[in-house]
Order: C-alpha cells, then sequence, then structure tokens
C-alpha cells in the first residue's frame, strides 16, 4: 500500500456498528518476514485474480501457490504475478497439492459457486484461514457444512461480500439506526444487468487444450464441453450458479440483513420467475423474477430483469430502504436520503434527493484488508461465514421457490427443510459426481 493511500484511510477511518473498516496491521513498520502474511489462490481467472491483487497491494503479503485447471489462465497470472510483483509462486493444476503447503497461511477462491465448499472445508482442514467468493455455495447444505468446518477448525473466513466492508453502506446503516430514517418498514431491491442473459447460444466444442475439464466439473454431473457453460458464463447454469438471482441478489439481500442486524435465516420466501426473453442466449436460470420475503417487522423485495441495463432512479441495481421519515437510496458509490418533510431538502430544486459522500475508498480493498487483519488478531471478520451462509440461503430460496413449481417456501432451520412441499427439499443438499464426496464434519 503506498503511503499516501496509507495516511488517507488513517484519515478517513470509520468504525461503525461493530464494523472496523481501517486496519492496524502493517501501517507503520515494514513487516518482519516472520510476519508475512502468505497466500495462495485457487481460481486465477476473474474475481479471484482481482482479490489477489487486492491482497498485493499490501505490505507483508506473499503470493507462494496459483492453481487452476486451466493452464492457459494459470501460465498468465503466474506471468503477471512476477512482472508486477517480482514474485514466483508454484503453479498447481490440483488444489488439494497446494493445501499442503505448510508456508501457506490463507487460502483464496475464486472458482466458481460449485467448487467453493469442497475448497472451503478441505482448506480449513488444513489449518489455512480462507477468503471465498460470494454466494458462499451453490446449495444450502453445501453452506451448512461450511459454517461447521470454520468453526470446529477455528479458522477465519472472510466471505466475498465487500459491501460489508463498504463506507457507503456503513454509513447508511448508522443513518438507519439512529432513527432519522424512522420505522423502516421496506427495503425494495432490484438488478438489472445485461450480463444476466447468459452468452448467445453455440454447440458444443472440443475441450480447449490446456484445460482439464474433468477437474473443472469437479462435483458437478459429467457433460460435454460448451463454452457458453464455462469460464465466466457458467453463473447461468443451476449446476455451478444461480443466476442474477444469487449473483448479485447476496451482495444486495445483504444490505437489507444489516439493516436490521437479521442474523436468521429465511422463514417464508414468494417468487415468481421465469425466461421470457432473449431466446437466443444459452442459460437455465431466470431472466425475470420478482421475490417476497416477509420478515418478523418489515417486507423485503427482489426485482431482476436480466438484459437491461437501466432500472429504477435510473440506476441499473440498487437498495431502497423505506423509513416513515425518509427513504435511502443506495448503490456502492452513492447514498441519497428523500426526507418525507419536504422542509428538510437541501436541494431546493427539482429534487428532494440530498445525495451524500461520493465515496473513493474501494469496498474490496477494505474488506482484503479487513481480512489481514483478523488473521493477525484471530477476530471475526466483517462478512462472517454465517452471514454469508444466511444471505446465501436467501438468494438461493428465491430460486427454489420458482424451480419447484410451488411459489412459496416454508423453511424450518431447525429441522433445515422446507416444511409446505417436499418438492423443493430434493435441492437441498447436491449430489456429488464421484470420485468426490460431500464432506462430513
Ligand atoms: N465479490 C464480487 O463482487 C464478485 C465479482 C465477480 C465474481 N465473484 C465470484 O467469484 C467467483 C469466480 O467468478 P469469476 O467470474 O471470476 O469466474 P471465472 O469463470 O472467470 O473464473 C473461475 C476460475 O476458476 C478456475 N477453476 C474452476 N474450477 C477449478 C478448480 N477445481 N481448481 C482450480 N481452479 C478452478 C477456472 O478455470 C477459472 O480460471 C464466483 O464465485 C463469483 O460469484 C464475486
Amino acid at each position: 500500500m503506498s503511503n499516501n493511500r496509507r495516511e488517507f484511510l488513517k484519515k478517513t477511518a470509520v468504525s461503525v456498528a461493530g464494523i472496523h473498516i481501517i486496519p492496524s496491521w502493517s501501517w507503520s513498520k515494514p513487516v518482519a518476514p516472520s510476519d508475512w502474511i502468505n497466500v495462495g489462490l485457487i481460481g486465477c481467472r476473474g474475481q479471484g485474480w482481482n482479490i489477489l491483487r487486492h491482497h498485493l497491494k499490501n505490505d507483508g503479503v506473499r503470493c507462494l501457490g496459483l492453481c487452476d485447471v486451466d493452464k492457459n489462465v494459470l501460465n498468465e497470472r503466474y506471468a503477471q504475478v512476477q512482472k508486477e510483483h517480482n514474485q514466483k509462486p508454484k503453479l498447481y493444476s490440483d488444489f488439494r497439492k497446494m493445501l499442503e503447503d505448510k508456508d501457506i497461511d490463507a487460502i483464496i477462491i475464486g472458482t466458481p459457486d460449485h467448487w467453493h465448499c469442497l475448497q472451503t472445508v478441505y482448506a480449513c482442514q488444513a489449518g489455512k484461514d480462507v477468503y471465498v467468493e460470494k454466494p458462499l455455495a451453490n446449495t444450502i447444505e453445501e453452506c451448512n457444512v461450511m459454517v461447521k468446518a470454520a468453526r470446529r477448525y477455528n479458522r477465519v473466513v472472510q466471505v466475498g461480500q465487500q459491501q460489508r466492508s463498504g463506507v457507503v453502506w456503513t454509513e447508511a446503516m448508522k443513518f438507519i439506526k439512529s432513527g432519522d430514517l424512522g420505522t423502516l418498514r421496506k427495503v425494495n431491491i432490484w438488478a438489472n444487468f445485461n450480463y444476466g442473459t447468459g452468452a448467445p447460444k453455440q454447440p458444443d466444442e472440443a475441450v480447449p487444450n490446456g484445460v482439464d475439464f474433468d477437474f473443472w466439473l469437479g462435483p458437478a454431473p459429467l457433460r460435454s464441453f460448451n463454452p457458453t457453460r464455462f469460464h465466466g458464463n457458467w453463473r447461468h447454469f443451476w449446476d455451478y450458479g444461480g443466476g442474477l438471482m444469487t449473483d448479485w441478489g447476496v451482495h444486495l439481500i445483504d444490505m437489507a440483513l444489516w439493516a436490521k442486524d437479521v442474523t436468521h435465516a429465511p422463514t417464508t420466501v414468494m417468487a415468481y420467475g421465469d425466461n421470457l426473453s432473449f431466446e437466443d442466449y444459452s442459460r437455465e436460470t431466470y431472466d425475470t423474477m420478482s421475490v417476497i420475503y416477509p420478515m418478523d417487522d418489515y417486507i423485503i423485495t427482489w426485482q431482476h430483469a436480466a438484459g437491461l441495463q437501466n432500472g429504477p432512479y435510473d440506476m441499473l441495481y440498487g437498495v431502497e430502504f423505506v423509513g416513515d421519515k425518509a427513504t435511502i437510496v443506495a448503490d456502492r458509490a452513492k447514498w441519497t436520503i428523500n426526507y418525507e418533510d419536504k422542509n428538510k431538502s437541501i436541494d431546493e430544486g427539482a429534487s428532494q434527493m440530498e445525495p451524500k459522500k461520493k465515496i473513493e475508498l474501494n469496498d474490496m480493498d477494505l474488506h482484503v484488508e479487513n481480512f489481514l487483519s483478523c488473521i493477525k488478531s484471530r477476530e471475526e471478520p466483517n462478512c462472517t461465514i454465517e452471514n454469508g451462509r444466511n444471505v446465501a440461503l436467501y438468494a438461493h430460496m428465491g430460486n427454489l421457490a420458482v424451480r419447484s413449481g410451488e411459489g412459496k417456501l416454508v423453511w424450518d432451520n431447525g429441522q433445515n427443510i422446507f416444511t409446505n412441499t417436499d418438492k423443493a427439499n430434493a435441492f437441498i443438499k447436491p449430489e456429488y459426481r464421484k470420485p468426490w464426496q460431500f464432506p462430513v464434519i
């Protein structure tokens, strides 16, 4: 981290609602080699690589291992780590081999969602701390077993919902909890993105050179190779992901839970979803969805229309917190307040919206710094594995309400079953393809 940035962070340090945005472990003096944090990355192409770079911005972080089942990705990332950071990590195609390296303290998991569970559990068993990307896993029971593993092996696990460390959201939460919003009655969320349609359809083809496709599929069912289900595009197929509902749902629904400090799984979910457009695009997940979560004393709604690049308030995604005294609208860059009392309007012009800070601090930098700080302190990170599990269940149940054909699901968290229908219970735990076995903790 540069000195300028460090100073900037110190000056703007905030600690709100128990969330420590600024870490303290590596600022003021050079880090002794014995205090270095050594990391290994599994899944090097997109977000995994991004998160590794955020780690390597920090003094005293070294990359000892890179693992990917696509040699083309692996070699490219190795060249970049060497060039940009003057480091020479070992290269792996099998993550289990990398986990044997006793010098690695922490593992970053940037693989598709269907791999998160096994890799997190194995990493915890190997005594590593873990930064695992969101959604925590691709099914409910995988989330459950990951929580058990993290707690049993006493590991620091940060889930990659970086908004939990973001300044915009932390400030908005402070405002909501101060009472200035009045009673929070409703949180309306939307996420419309072009990419949510998947890629234009293509026929199956030969597996590209350098790719171990069987290992990429891992515990998921065996099938032939199709580029529209592979790198990046996998998120639109149930075997590997949950579409916009889980991809963005876990980030944004989490803000609705945080606003009232909800720490429990959903109880009831009602949803409608379908594929209504973009027929020439390759996907199973729904392009159009509306979901309602009735909470104890408020309502959360979720909307998405994939293929659109706009939405309410001219924002392609956002969260609207509706209170008696004011409504807040937020995205990752800004939050605005619309007071019911129009005399409180700051802007005397056409708009009653009071724009709050445009935030320059990067959520991911802060989230990674919080992880590194917790590796040292052994404190709970900003997004615990329980936070990750709970919101993943909200998002998955939106999809399951539609996939089961029921429209409404009632969940008993103690028994870990849906009580109003057996049709959705079939989706709780995946059947792993041999030789992979569902972990037992
Ligand atoms: N927090 C965020 O804002 C954010 C943003 C984007 C993606 N993500 C999450 O990051 C994860 C990765 O998404 P992406 O878009 O980078 O996917 P991607 O397809 O671009 O990259 C995944 C990489 O994992 C590799 N891989 C697959 N199976 C592997 C295995 N068994 N061992 C080693 N490597 C393996 C692939 O070859 C590929 O290089 C997902 O869980 C996604 O939801 C989070």
